[in-house]
C-alpha cells in the first residue's frame, strides 16, 4: 500500500487553471487564494498562440522566483506525442513547482517525463528533483484501463493524480458523458472511482476534475463536499470565483479539529493498548483514529 510514489507536495486543496496566452488572467494570478495554479499551454490555447503562450509562461515564472511566491506555480505541457519537449525545453528553466501531463496513456509516460525533467534540472542548475508532476490519468481508453498500474509503479516526483472526462469522451467517440440528470454515466464514474484509488495505492494527492458550469457555485459545493467524504483531498478549478468554495470544503472546521483531538487524546489517554475508545457515549475504533491523525497531519 501507498508504495508507489517517493515525491510529496504542500498539500493543494485547489488548483485554478489559466490559459498561458491571456495577459487579464495571468494579470489576476498573485492575488488569488489558490493553493496553485496551472499556467496552461493544453487546451485552452489555441495551437497557433503556443508559442506566444510559452514565452509569456516562462517570463511569469521567471519574475516570481520559487523562494518568493505564496502559492505554487505549476505548467501545463502538452501531451507526450504532441509538443511535450518543446514545452518543457522553454518553461524548465522558470522553475515551476510542477508540471501537470496531460492525456498520459499509463504510468509509463509519467516515468519518461520524470527522466525529461532529470536531465533538464541538471541543465537549468536547478535541485534535482524539485519539480514535481500531477498525471491527468483518464483521458485515454488505454490510461484508464492501466490504472491499477499505479500501484506497483516507482516514481520520483509524482505527487498528484487527476482525471478529466471531456477527452476520455472524445476518445471513445461517445455523444454524452453524463446521463439526464447530469450525473456522469458508468464509464466516468468507474474512470473517476479508479483514479482515486490509483492515488491512494500510489500514496499520492487525489484530485477531483473540475466543474465546468462555473456560474453554479452551489452545485459546485454540493459536488465538491461529495468528492471530500470520499477521500479526493483537492479540486480542479477553471474560474477564480471556484476557488473559495473549494477550498473552504477541503479546510477541516473547527468542530472537525477538535473532535479529531479528542480521539487522538483519549487514545493516548488510555491505561492500556486499546482498539476502541468512547467519548460522549460514541464508540471510536482504529479506522477512526487514523482518520483523526490524518487529518491533524494535513494541517501542516
Ligand atoms: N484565471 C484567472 N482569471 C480568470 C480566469 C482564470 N481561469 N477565468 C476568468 N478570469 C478573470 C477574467 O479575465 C475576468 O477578469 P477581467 O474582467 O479583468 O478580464 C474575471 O475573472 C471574471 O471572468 P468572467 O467574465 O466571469 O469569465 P470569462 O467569460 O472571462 O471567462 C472562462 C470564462 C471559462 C473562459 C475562463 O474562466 C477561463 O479561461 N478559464 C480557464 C479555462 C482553462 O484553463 N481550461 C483548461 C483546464 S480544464
Ligand atoms: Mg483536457
Amino acid at each position: 500500500m501507498a508504495a508507489g510514489s517517493s515525491a510529496s507536495a504542500p498539500r493543494i486543496r485547489s488548483m485554478l487553471y489559466v490559459p498561458g496566452d491571456d495577459d487579464r488572467k495571468l494579470a489576476k494570478v498573485d492575488s488569488s487564494p489558490a493553493d496553485a495554479v496551472v499556467l496552461d499551454l493544453e487546451d485552452s490555447v489555441a495551437p497557433e498562440r503556443r508559442a506566444v503562450a510559452r514565452d509569456k509562461v516562462r517570463a511569469f515564472l521567471d519574475a516570481r522566483p520559487r523562494a518568493s511566491r505564496s502559492l505554487q506555480l505549476w505548467v501545463r505541457i502538452n501531451a507526450l506525442d504532441d509538443a511535450a519537449l518543446v514545452d518543457l525545453a522553454a518553461v524548465v528553466g522558470g522553475d515551476p513547482d510542477g508540471i501537470v501531463l496531460p492525456k498520459v496513456d499509463g504510468p509509463d509516460d509519467v516515468t519518461r517525463l520524470e527522466h525529461c525533467l532529470d536531465a533538464l534540472e541538471v541543465r537549468e542548475g536547478l535541485e534535482g528533483g524539485s519539480i514535481v508532476i500531477c498525471a491527468v490519468a483518464t483521458e485515454t481508453p488505454d490510461a484508464v484501463l492501466r490504472l491499477p498500474e499505479y500501484a506497483s509503479a516507482r516514481f520520483t516526483r509524482l505527487a498528484a493524480l487527476n482525471w478529466g472526462a471531456e477527452d476520455l469522451s472524445a476518445a471513445v467517440g461517445a455523444a454524452t458523458n453524463v446521463d439526464e440528470h447530469g450525473r456522469w454515466t458508468l464509464t466516468y464514474r468507474w474512470a473517476r472511482s479508479a483514479v482515486l484509488l490509483a492515488a491512494k495505492a500510489a500514496g499520492v494527492q487525489a484530485l477531483d476534475t473540475v466543474h465546468v458550469d462555473f456560474r453554479d457555485l452551489d452545485g459546485l459545493a454540493a459536488a465538491t463536499r461529495e468528492s471530500a467524504l470520499e477521500g479526493f483531498t483537492g479540486r480542479v478549478a477553471i474560474h477564480p470565483d471556484q476557488v473559495e468554495p473549494i477550498n473552504r470544503v477541503f479546510t477541516p472546521s473547527a468542530e472537525d479539529i477538535a473532535l479529531a483531538e479528542s480521539i487522538v487524546a483519549a487514545f493516548e489517554q488510555a491505561s492500556g493498548p486499546t482498539g476502541t475508545i468512547g467519548i460522549d457515549g460514541v464508540m471510536y475504533d482504529i479506522p477512526h483514529l487514523k482518520r483523526a491523525r490524518r487529518l491533524l497531519a494535513s494541517l501542516g
